[in-house]
C-alpha cells in the first residue's frame, strides 16, 4: 500500500533484526506529519484523487488485477487500512512470513481461515487438547456444516497419527491439519516436522495435501516459528503474549501470500478484521515483545522451581522439566527456543485442595486467558476447559487438582512468597 509503508530491513549487508523492527518497520513518519508514532487512523474510507485511481484500487482489493510492485492503494476499512498493516507487516517479518492478516479475535482467525478452506463433506484433522473455543467451533459447529473432524493426542507418535488420518480419510477429503503446539494447559506437544510428513503422505493417497495450520499462541513469535518446521499458516490469539497487557482482543494469521488469498477474501466479505484502535496498541506492544517474553520465561522457570520442591504439588506439566532424552523434551529444543510461561500443575488432594490454594493468592490473579504482563492463574476443569465432557478432560489428563499458571513480569521472589503464603494456608 502507498500510505504509512516503511520496509527497510537492512543497512548494507548488515539484516536487522525483529527486536529493532518492531520499532519502525512499515510506518514512514514522513507520510504523517513527521509524527514518530503511528496516528490512529479513524476513517471507515478512503478518498481516491481520481475515478481511475478508485477502479483500480477496487480491482487490485477485489483481486480482479495484480497491483504495481508499489502496491495499491487503501479503499475501506473493512478491507485494509494503515493500523492493521503496520501490524500485518511487522508480526510477518517477525515471523518470517512473506504476508500477516489481523483479526478482531483469535477466534475470529481461526474460524475465517477455516470457513475460507473447508467445504461440507470435508474433514480437518486435529491435535488434541485444543483452545477450549477451538474445539467448540471444530467439533460443534462445524459438524452443522458438514464439515466433520478427526483428533489425535499423541502428537510425537507417527503410528497414532497415521491411524487418525486414516478414520479421517474415511470420513471424506482431508483438507486441513490444525495443531496447537504446545496445547493449552497441559503443554504437550505436537510435531510440526512430522505432521507435514503425513500431510505429505495425505497427499499422496488423496490427491490433495491438506494445508497445516499451527495455534502459535503459546510461544510465537519469540520462541516458535512454525513455518520455518513445516506448517503452512501460523495462527494466532494476539491478544496474549503479543498484546501482552491484558487489554485487548485480536487474533492472526501468517503466511505466504498465495495461502492467505482466500482468508483475505473472506475477511473481507465478512468483517472479521481489528480495527484501528486496537491495532495502534498491538503496534505498541510489538515493541516490547520480546522483553515481556523473556522475562515472563525466566520467571516461569523460578516458579516451576519452587512448585517442584514444594510438598503439596503432585506435578508440574512443564517440557524442560522431562528427562533429558525424552521425546517431547527433545522435540522442545528442536522446535523451539523456550518453554515460555504458561504452563499446569496438579495440587495434592483434588478441586477443593486446588480452590483453597487459588483463593489465597495475592499477587496472581484469578482469571483465565494468558500471556499478560501479570501472572494470571485459573482452574481449567471448572472455566476454561468446563465444556468438554468429563470423560474428555480425564483423557486429556486435565484433572479437578489441575491448575493453569501464565506467569507475567513481576519480581520473582514476590510470586514464590505469594505461592509460598497460599499453600501455607490450612486446607
Ligand atoms: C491457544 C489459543 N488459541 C486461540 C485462542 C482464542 O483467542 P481469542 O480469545 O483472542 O479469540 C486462545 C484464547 O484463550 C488460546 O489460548
Amino acid at each position: 500500500m502507498v500510505i504509512a509503508r516503511y520496509h527497510k530491513i537492512r543497512i548494507g549487508n548488515h539484516v536487522l533484526q525483529p527486536e529493532t523492527l518492531m520499532l519502525g518497520y512499515g510506518y514512514d513518519p514522513a507520510l504523517s506529519e513527521g509524527s514518530a508514532k503511528p496516528p490512529v487512523f479513524l476513517t471507515s474510507t478512503f478518498v481516491f484523487r481520481t475515478a481511475e485511481e478508485g477502479r483500480d484500487f477496487f480491482d487490485y482489493t477485489a483481486g480482479r488485477r495484480e497491483p504495481p510492485a508499489e502496491g495499491s492503494g487503501l479503499v475501506y476499512s473493512r478491507f485494509n487500512h494503515p493500523n492493521l498493516e503496520i501490524v500485518e507487516d511487522r508480526l510477518a517479518v517477525y515471523e518470517g512470513a512473506e504476508e500477516g492478516l489481523v483479526f478482531a479475535s483469535g477466534m475470529a482467525a481461526i474460524a475465517t481461515t477455516i470457513l475460507a478452506y473447508l467445504r461440507p463433506g470435508e474433514v480437518i484433522l486435529h491435535s488434541r487438547p485444543l483452545y477450549g473455543g477451538t474445539e467448540v467451533v471444530i467439533e460443534k459447529t462445524l459438524t452443522r456444516y458438514g464439515i466433520e473432524a478427526e483428533g489425535f493426542i499423541d502428537g510425537l507418535d507417527e503410528t497414532h497419527i497415521h491411524a487418525a488420518a486414516e478414520r479421517a480419510m474415511a470420513k471424506g477429503r482431508v483438507a486441513m491439519i490444525f495443531i496447537e503446539t504446545p496445547s493449552n494447559p497441559m503443554n504437550t506437544l505436537v510435531d510440526i516436522a512430522l505432521v507435514r510428513r503425513i500431510a505429505e503422505a495425505l497427499g499422496g493417497k488423496q490427491g490433495f495435501r491438506p494445508i497445516i495450520v499451527c495455534d502459535n499462541t503459546l510461544l510465537g513469535p519469540v520462541f516458535q516459528s512454525p513455518l520455518r518446521h513445516g506448517a503452512d499458516l501460523s495462527i494466532y490469539s494476539l491478544t496474549k503474549y503479543v498484546g501482552g497487557h491484558s487489554d485487548l482482543i485480536g487474533g492472526a494469521v501468517l503466511g505466504s501470500a498465495a495461502n492467505l488469498k482466500p482468508i483475505r477474501a473472506l475477511r473481507s466479505a465478512i468483517g472479521s478484521q481489528l480495527d484501528p484502535h486496537s491495532c495502534w496498541m498491538l503496534s505498541r506492544s510489538l515493541e516490547t515483545v520480546s522483553l515481556r517474553m523473556d522475562r515472563a520465561a525466566s520467571n516461569a522457570e523460578k516458579v516451576v522451581q519452587f512448585l517442584c520442591e514444594h510438598p503439596k504439588v503432585a506435578r508440574v506439566h512443564y517440557p524442560p522439566l522431562l528427562p533429558a532424552d525424552d521425546p517431547s523434551r527433545q522435540l522442545m529444543k528442536r522446535q523451539s527456543r523456550s518453554a515460555g510461561s504458561t504452563f499446569s500443575f496438579e495440587v495434592r488432594g483434588g478441586q477443593a485442595e486446588a480452590f483453597a490454594f487459588l483463593n489465597r493468592l495475592e499477587v496472581f490473579k484469578l482469571a483465565v486467558s494468558l500471556g499478560g504482563t501479570e501472572s494470571l492463574i485459573c482452574h481449567p476443569a471448572t472455566t476454561v476447559h468446563s465444556g468438554l465432557t468429563e470423560e474428555a478432560r480425564r483423557e486429556l489428563g486435565i484433572t479437578p487438582a489441575l491448575i493453569r499458571a501464565s506467569v507475567g513480569i513481576e519480581h520473582p521472589d514476590d510470586l514464590i512468597a505469594d505461592i509460598a503464603h497460599a499453600f501455607a494456608a490450612p486446607t
